[in-house]
């Protein structure tokens, strides 16, 4: 399942929230309990190695193959199935076309489809040197449109300029991470801009992923944006 959210607040967008505003008021106390509830596990991850997981995973070699990336512990990051997947967010955020951001380049999947889109700017942030090092051996550094910023998307977030659209893709992050990227959108969306992203936060169940959709709809009502669950 993809989500976007809008800037836009126009009549096309809204009624999608309005239509469920009272049943959402009762998830919204449910959802709370459960936050409430995912909080402790999220501290503690944070006082185990697991909370650097993202640190750890940039420091450690990757492999490809023809149909992954894999990380050191031979965990893919990403796998040539999700191309529709990636595809499907392309089309979302290349809607409006103009300038297009996308964090997190993987395999590329989602970039192949997004140039498919003619963008005219097409900004690509990461943080792998090795992925970094095949994107350039593979010409994405040298494309006329594309500008590609190395590094921690939390430590380049201050480079970047605003989109009309924006894909954001996480590996070895939570919830809170993703979260922190939301407080940037404001300066990083144009007003009536896209932003679509991957949501792998509970991807193993089914009720936990559908709590995580709501969450995350929630967060981004109350930054005023509109969204839209695209299955
Ligand atoms: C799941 S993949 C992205 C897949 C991509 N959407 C595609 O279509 O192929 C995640 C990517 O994020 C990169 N990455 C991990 N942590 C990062 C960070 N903090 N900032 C920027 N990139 C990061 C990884 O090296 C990896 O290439």
């Amino acid at each position: 399942m993809s989500s976007s959210a809008s800037s836009d607040d126009d009549e096309n967008s809204r009624p999608f929230l309005s239509s469920f505003t009272s049943s959402m008021m009762l998830q919204k106390v449910n959802i709370k309990r459960i936050q409430a509830e995912l909080i402790p596990g999220t501290i503690a991850r944070r006082e185990t190695k697991i909370g650097d997981l993202d640190a750890d995973y940039l420091e450690d070699r990757v492999s490809f193959s023809e149909d992954k990336l894999m990380d050191a512990n031979s965990k893919a990051v990403m796998m040539a199935w999700e191309k529709p997947l990636m595809e499907a967010h392309a089309k979302a955020i290349c809607s409006r076309g103009g300038h297009i951001l996308n964090i997190r380049f993987g395999m590329g999947l989602v970039d192949t489809a997004i140039q498919q889109y003619k963008p005219v700017t097409h900004t690509i942030v990461e943080a792998h040197p090795e992925v970094y090092e095949r994107m350039r051996l593979s010409g994405w550094t040298k494309k006329e449109n594309v500008k590609v910023v190395f590094g921690r998307w939390q430590d380049v977030v201050h480079q970047l300029e605003s989109y009309d659209g924006i894909f954001f893709d996480t590996y070895g992050e939570y919830y809170e991470d993703l979260i922190e990227f939301h407080q940037h959108l404001p300066s990083l969306l144009k007003p009536g801009g896209i932003y679509s992203f991957f949501n792998g936060l509970c991807g193993g169940n089914a009720f936990f992923h559908v709590v995580y959709c709501q969450l995350v709809s929630l967060e981004l009502e109350s930054l005023d944006y509109s969204t839209r669950l695209i299955p």
